[in-house]
């Protein structure tokens, strides 16, 4: 297996089986075969990319059906308005600025800058998203960004002062296009803003749950720096970030353009001293992540034994990974909670556990809720008081099985 940034020698260290896809979830009675794949992870030996084995076609993770919804946490609905009111009064605030996000999904980012009138341009394969960005006058093109993309929107629209992807850049695997557009596309001054879920936080948690089908690539700040230097970038910045369970935020711009912040040379050097991309290290967490597996099972297990009542809470992307790795089914877990519309009614890919609407959850509350949005915990918990005070317990298993 080669590596895809570099095609160094990939050193597979973590191994989940077979996995449905994480967003495909299932209409009952639909006979429709699910798709399924194998899901390792790997570290490059000469890059250190730390990055999936098996490659899921583009178009099987990404069309019009797409669940998954920027809008649906208050506190991720915050994070995008300060950082668009960052951009806007940084790098945005020259004559006639503009401004092209990846993934932007519903819009929830750009509506910001949309409303300060400044240009802007979505890139957003996922249809039904997309529609709902257009709806709330955010400007998008139906398309995976790549470098052929990039030399239409430059044609089209000009130069770029900022390039902005928020938990998309990791979503794909052919980042030489990537890198590649953006060349085209930004402005000699101009920079490339991302974030991501950062391997250093889910090493540091064990939080496994962060590996599936559409996380191709697990950064840090060494192998970023890495990519950047492929491609005539530096990484300038660096930035961690509470959400989504820890994040990084990096800023790219070309050679010279900027010097680097310390930050960068302060994440390095922790990235170092903690060894974050040794396979000692990542062993190390295979083992805590098995020992999560079998924790989990047998809480569950011994629950069902005695009668209690157990929902979930939250049908993540990431719950795809615990639930198949795990094996539970709907025995253990009678539905799972959500708010987002397009999972309503359906099943778990997989596991094939009912997903309902919020008020399910209350009606009447579980014994038991296994916090599958465990990465916004504090948003949840706080607004799920009663399930606390009507005798309920929260089952978190990152960073290891406890009871809350
Ligand atoms: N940026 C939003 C956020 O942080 O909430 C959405 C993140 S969502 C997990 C990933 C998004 O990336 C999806 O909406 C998907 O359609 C989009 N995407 C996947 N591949 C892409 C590509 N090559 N170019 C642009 N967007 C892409
Ligand atoms: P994410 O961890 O990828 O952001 O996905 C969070 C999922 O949890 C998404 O399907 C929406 C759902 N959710 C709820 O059901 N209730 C909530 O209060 C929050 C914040 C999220
Ligand atoms: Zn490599």
């Amino acid at each position: 297996m080669a590596c895809r940034i570099c095609s160094g020698r990939l050193h597979p260290f973590a191994d989940f089986g077979s996995q449905p896809l994480s967003d495909a979830f299932v209409t009952p009675g639909d006979p429709g075969a699910e798709f399924f794949f194998h899901l390792a992870v790997g570290l490059c030996e000469s890059c250190s990319m730390v990055q999936l084995l098996e490659e899921v076609p583009r178009e099987r993770m990404f069309h019009a059906g797409y669940p998954y919804l920027s809008s649906g946490s208050s506190v991720m609905r915050e994070h995008f308005q300060s950082l668009a009111k960052r951009l806007l009064t940084t790098e945005l605030a020259g004559p006639d600025p503009f401004v092209v996000e990846l993934g932007c999904n519903d819009g929830t980012m750009l509506s910001v800058i949309a409303d300060a009138g400044v240009r802007h341009l979505g890139v957003e394969p996922s249809g039904g998203v997309a529609d709902l960005a257009a709806a709330r006058g955010v400007r998008v093109r139906k398309d995976f960004f790549e470098a052929g993309t990039a030399a239409s929107v430059l044609a089209a629209d000009g130069p770029a002062d900022v390039v902005y992807a928020a938990n998309t850049l990791c979503h794909i695997p052919y980042l030489d296009s990537i890198m590649e557009g953006l060349d085209t596309l930004l402005r000699p001054e101009g920079v490339f803003v991302f974030e991501d879920p950062y391997l250093g936080d889910i090493v540091q948690r064990a939080s496994f749950d962060q590996i599936y089908d559409e996380h191709f690539y697990f950064f840090t700040a060494t192998s970023v720096r890495g990519l950047a230097r492929r491609h005539g970038f530096e990484l300038v910045d660096v930035e961690r970030l509470p959400v989504h369970g820890g994040e990084v935020r990096y800023t790219l711009a070309r050679r010279d353009a900027r010097s680097p912040s310390p930050a960068v040379a302060a994440l390095l050097a922790a990235e170092e001293a903690a060894a974050l991309t040794e396979p000692a290290t990542l062993h190390r967490f295979a083992a805590r992540v098995a020992d999560t597996r079998e924790r989990l099972v047998r809480l569950l297990t011994d629950l069902r034994d005695q009668g209690a009542r157990v929902y979930g809470y939250g049908a993540t992307a990431k719950s795809a990974t615990v639930l198949n790795y795990c094996g539970l089914g709907p025995d253990l877990i009678t539905f799972v909670s959500d708010t987002t519309p397009a999972k309503q009614g359906r099943l778990t890919p997989g596991s094939h556990i009912p997903v309902l609407g919020p008020e399910a959850f209350a009606d009447p509350y579980p014994d038991y809720a296994v916090l599958f949005a465990w990465n916004h915990a504090e948003e949840i918990m706080a607004k799920e008081t009663a399930f606390g005070r009507a005798g309920g317990t929260w089952i978190l298993y990152v960073p290891e099985v406890q009871l809350v």
